[in-house]
């Protein structure tokens, strides 16, 4: 199916472009207007555009029902501030209740059942629930546009961070296994981040990997090995070559076994590399897929 964007009904692209950007981060954000009411409600058309200067933008849409505008969006245009709310798995079901179009003035920490705790630069209280909290100076608002659904970027300077002290290392340094973000995709659809589904991919920061188009050809027409494997092996800086010290039985029982079939061989080494690639031992696979090459 090929979709030209402006042939379709809002509704139609809502549900397409919400469903294929996933999964997004959520911004809980919290907001005064200018008589102090407070407002607390969830965007998950939010990100990280900057670190040096820290910068987040969030972004909320006019509304497609009857193109008016959200109260988070008023009261930033009233009191440039906001505390962004990091949510996890714990809080989601509150953060979805804060979600319900209230009338103007409602506080949704009180509907929800969050606590305000004060923060300490901006006047938006920060949700005590949560783990970490950003008190932002919102220094630009751009709309996208005058319809229903345009979004409005809340362009958010990030002053001061608050991290709860269970998500630190002994270094004081983040451990990702610890925050249990969740994170928004299409319709009702969300998905949580847990030491089950996270996984390291190894980047070289300073020299670059050789490249797909360098591997050589017995290993990049292999019928075993996937694009993740092939990634996994291109991302070395040079070439390896065949390592006389390389001592794995496996390894010798194959080319033992499977010396007169020589197809069959370079099947068995390929399933074997893959194996240890999955276990992220690209060094040995190297080994393994040298034996012939
Ligand atoms: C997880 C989640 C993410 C949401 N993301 C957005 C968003 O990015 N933009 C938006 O306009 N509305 C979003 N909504 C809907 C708003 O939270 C909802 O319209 C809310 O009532 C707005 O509150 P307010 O009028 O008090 O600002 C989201 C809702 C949920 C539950």
């Amino acid at each position: 199916m090929i979709l030209d964007l402006k042939d379709l009904k809002p509704a139609e692209r809502q549900h397409y472009l919400l469903h294929v950007v996933a999964p997004r981060p959520i911004c809980f954000a919290s907001t005064i207007d200018k008589e102090g009411n407070v407002n607390l409600s969830p965007f998950s058309f939010f990100n990280l555009f900057s670190y040096n200067p820290p910068i987040v933008i969030f972004s909320p849409s006019r509304r497609g029902r009857d193109n008016t505008t959200k109260h988070t969006l008023q009261n930033v245009l009233e009191v440039p501030e906001v505390v962004i709310n990091i949510v996890t798995y714990d809080m989601i079901q509150q953060t979805s209740l804060a979600s319900c179009e209230y009338p103007k003035g409602t506080n949704e920490f009180i509907k929800a059942g969050f606590t305000e705790m004060p923060a300490t630069i901006v006047k938006p209280p920060m949700v005590k629930e949560s783990k970490v909290t950003m008190e932002c100076k919102v220094i630009e608002i751009k709309p996208l546009g005058s319809e229903g659904g345009a979004g409005n970027l809340v362009i958010c300077e990030v002053l001061r961070m608050h991290i709860d002290d269970s998500l630190l290392d002994e270094h004081k340094k983040i451990d990702q296994k610890k925050i249990h973000h969740v994170a928004r995709l299409g319709g009702d659809w969300y998905c949580k981040v847990d030491e089950s589904n996270l996984f390291h991919v190894t980047k070289p920061t300073t020299e670059s990997g050789i490249g797909i188009d360098t591997l050589p050809s017995t290993i990049l027409q292999s019928k075993i090995l996937t694009g993740n494997n092939l990634g996994q092996l291109a991302n070395v800086t040079e070439l390896p070559v065949i390592d006389p010290s390389f001592d794995d039985a496996h390894l010798k029982q194959i080319i033992l076994y499977y010396s007169i079939n020589p197809d069959e061989m370079e099947r068995e080494l390929h399933s074997y590399a893959k194996k240890l690639l999955e276990e992220g031992k690209v060094r040995e696979a190297w080994q393994v897929l040298l034996a012939v090459v």
